[in-house]
């Protein structure tokens, strides 16, 4: 049994902990939900719980799929063990349909069907606001070779095969998400962080209703039962 050691880093989301193991993480989900980058907190009974929940069943899947992940199982309702990477200081969204920045940056209305899913690039910098940056500022800041980003996008569009997949299943259409990767000694990346309501756009198959963060962003109601239908359907797939 692994042994839970000293607070490693406490994010909005989540807290780490080193453990008795090398280079193997203690997970804490927390309650607290940040939106605008931190501006509007708020503390969700429950959301820890459903978050960690929904996160182990989707990497289980992703293991399936044979996508390499940090995740090693879950521990309690809102505990995990995870792989410790060394964290690339990169958002990498994936998007399949139009919607948020994307639609108010380039005038696209949200829910327009996408040609094909594209990548884009944020450099996670709180103090920055996490900008929007392409290729070329990836290289010149020294974040990833060019080798590395083709294998982010070409990962990234593999994640999202197998998501559409497990969302599909599940009665879900899978809009757009964020995905964080990190660096193995000896240098392979594999998918770190969370997969979670959280962390992608998740409306529903048949109704387009919104069964992710966007409820809390822009004040639609309580996630709580939103989350746990999303933890509902995925845990009959599972
Ligand atoms: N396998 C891993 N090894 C090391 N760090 C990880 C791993 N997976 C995720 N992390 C990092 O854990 C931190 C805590 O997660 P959380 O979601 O709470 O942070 P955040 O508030 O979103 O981001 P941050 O505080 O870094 O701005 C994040 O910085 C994330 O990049
Ligand atoms: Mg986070």
């Amino acid at each position: 049994m692994v042994e839970k050691k000293g607070l490693l880093y406490e994010g909005k989301a989540k807290k780490l902990y080193q453990t008795d193991e090398k280079d193997v993480l203690w997970v804490e989900y927390l309650n607290q939900a940040t939106a605008l980058n931190g501006a509007k907190k708020d503390q969700i009974q429950g959301k820890g719980e459903l978050n960690n929940q929904i996160t182990s069943i989707i990497f289980e899947k992703l293991s399936e799929k044979g996508i390499k992940h940090h995740f090693i199982k879950q521990l309690s309702p809102t505990e995990q063990l995870i792989q410790q990477i060394n964290m690339i200081p990169l958002e990498v969204v994936l998007r399949n349909v139009a919607a948020g920045s994307f639609s108010k940056r380039l005038g696209v209305p949200e829910g327009t069907e996408l040609a094909f899913p594209i990548v884009e690039f944020y450099f996670k910098e709180d103090a920055l606001d996490d900008p929007f940056i392409n290729d070329d500022h990836v290289l010149v800041l020294d974040i990833a070779n060019k080798e590395e980003i083709e294998f982010l996008k070409a990962e990234a569009k593999k994640i999202n095969q197998a998501l559409i997949e497990i969302f599909t299943e599940a009665g879900i259409r899978l809009i757009d998400f964020k995905l964080e990767f990190g660096r193995l000694a000896d240098g392979t990346i594999i998918l770190g962080d969370e997969i979670s309501p959280d962390t992608c756009r998740l409306w529903d198959l048949l109704t387009n209703d919104h069964l992710d963060k966007d409820i809390y962003r822009r004040d639609l109601g309580d996630i709580v039962p939103v989350y746990q239908e999303v933890l509902d359907r995925l845990t009959k797939i599972a």
